[in-house]
């Protein structure tokens, strides 16, 4: 299925950023699916309606040249409950995986990226109960058993700080502050053993197959040399990624971690017989988001961190400026190429598995013009991010391929139509959905002969 080079050349989605088809085809209600957005931004509804358009997009990737295409299942098409299968969502995910493989397109799912069944969060809360672990099985079991026999790659669960922390995505909105910091380490903890017993199926389920976590991967800088702000950058490292990945490999947390949660009453609780889960099953892959690098310092007392993701509100770090960096209205940590190379040696180093970029691009606000997108700004983020990739495998590093954030336009996970990532151009805006039309971009055009003469 790969190229004669041996490297997948990709391009990514995710479900509820794609697909629309609200209400059809069975499908059941998400959290995504009535999360309050702002008056003027997209919801999910439609997006870019994929649920329509799929067998197009398929056929504009193959005309791209794409030997893979990064996607993700919405459990609440497969389940609408999270708990009864829905034959016609099975269907709708068998005739992507069938087209892409007409095309010799390697379908590469995730299992869970962002969404969650909202009749979970009604019953018990979702992630914050041990139950969720069970039906999360059960949802594991069901996608091995309906696509394992041609599906080879998978990802786990798609950003879980990410995915613990957005209450709009996990549904957890009623928390107070310090028990909503709690709830959401011990969600984190579920998702993690969730992790585990999909992987332990997957083992007999799909013996022939690969599969991994997909990380948000954080390149973190000291703001200076002072030794307090290198220590607050080691911290956040642990904060920010090492307590997921150290988990997903190794079933432990970082020591510094979990002696700060103690100190804070967050330590999640745990039960005896997990210690075994969690230790026993190892992905065979990660895959790495990246974007941009992170540039932190220490944190002073005068600081405000309530309006701060919840990973960075603790009394350890805060997020600097990196003032070598160029930075755009949507990229506004910094464009940083060399940042990948830098990220992805130390989680190599660290977890010793292949990787694969499963995201990177540039967001922009695009205008159509003249029924063209010269978005020249996006392919020089790209073919200086793809250098360091060359980079990366030609010292030796296994990298099994690449896949570009994202194959088309997408509603952005926060902040709708406006922002834009696609190598194809949807014609639709915030809040007129238009056609929906298909226009690759110039980037298309540029990544189609990248792939054609790669020579890695
Ligand atoms: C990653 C996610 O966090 O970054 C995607 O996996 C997301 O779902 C992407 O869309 C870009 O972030 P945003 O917020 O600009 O959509």
């Amino acid at each position: 299925m790969k190229n004669k080079k041996e490297f997948y050349w990709g391009a990514s989605t995710s479900a509820f950023q794609v697909e629309g088809g609200f209400g059809q085809g069975g499908k059941g209600i998400a959290t995504t699916d009535v999360r309050i957005v702002p008056e003027g931004i997209a919801d999910n509804r439609v997006a870019s309606d994929h649920f329509t358009h799929w067998k197009e997009d398929i056929k504009l990737m193959a005309d791209l040249g794409l030997n893979l295409y990064r996607f993700s299942f919405n459990w609440t098409r497969i389940m609408g409950d999270g708990k009864t299968i829905n034959q016609s969502g099975i269907d709708f995910y068998n005739n992507i995986i069938n087209e892409c493989l007409k095309y010799e397109i390697t379908p590469f799912p995730t299992l869970y990226h962002f969404e969650m069944p909202q009749h979970l969060v009604d019953i018990y809360g979702g992630w914050k109960s041990r139950k969720c672990i069970d039906d999360f099985e059960n949802y594991a079991r069901v996608c091995f058993e309906a696509f394992g026999d041609r599906v080879k790659m998978w990802g786990t669960i798609n950003e879980q700080m990410i995915a613990v922390a957005a209450k709009d995505l996990n549904g957890n909105h009623n928390a107070s502050d310090n028990q909503g910091m709690k709830d959401m380490y011990q969600m984190s903890y579920h998702m993690s053993l969730a992790e585990k017993k999909a992987i332990k199926l997957f083992r007999t389920l799909v013996p022939d197959g690969r599969i991994g976590p997909v990380c948000s991967m954080q390149v973190v800088y000291a703001e200076t040399s002072s030794s307090d702000d290198v220590q607050a950058a080691k911290d956040a490292q642990d904060f920010l990624q090492n307590c997921f990945l150290d988990m997903s490999v190794y079933g432990r947390y970082p020591k510094a971690y979990t002696h700060y949660l103690e100190k804070k009453g967050w330590l999640p609780d745990t039960e005896v017989v997990d210690k075994d889960l969690l230790t026993k099953y190892s992905p065979d892959l990660i895959g790495v988001n990246y974007y941009c690098s992170t540039c932190i310092r220490a944190r002073k007392t005068t600081d405000n961190v309530s309006n701060l993701p919840p990973f960075y509100r603790n009394e350890l770090f805060m997020l600097g400026n990196n003032q070598y960096l160029e930075k755009t209205k949507w990229m506004e940590f910094g464009i940083d190429p060399k940042g990948l190379y830098t990220g992805m040696r130390e989680v190599y180093e660290r977890y010793h598995l292949p990787m694969i970029v499963t995201e990177n691009g540039l967001a922009y606000s695009d205008v159509l013009e003249d029924k063209q997108i010269n978005d020249d700004y996006r392919i020089d983020y790209l073919k200086k991010h793809i250098e360091q990739c060359e980079k990366f495998v030609k010292t030796g590093y296994p990298l099994l391929g690449y896949s570009t954030w994202s194959f088309l336009d997408l509603v952005s996970s926060h902040q709708g139509f406006g922002k834009r990532y696609g190598l194809v151009y949807v014609n639709r805006t915030d809040t007129d959905i238009k056609d929906c039309a298909r226009i690759p971009k110039k980037s298309y055009y540029w990544y189609q002969e990248k792939i054609k003469n790669s020579n890695i």
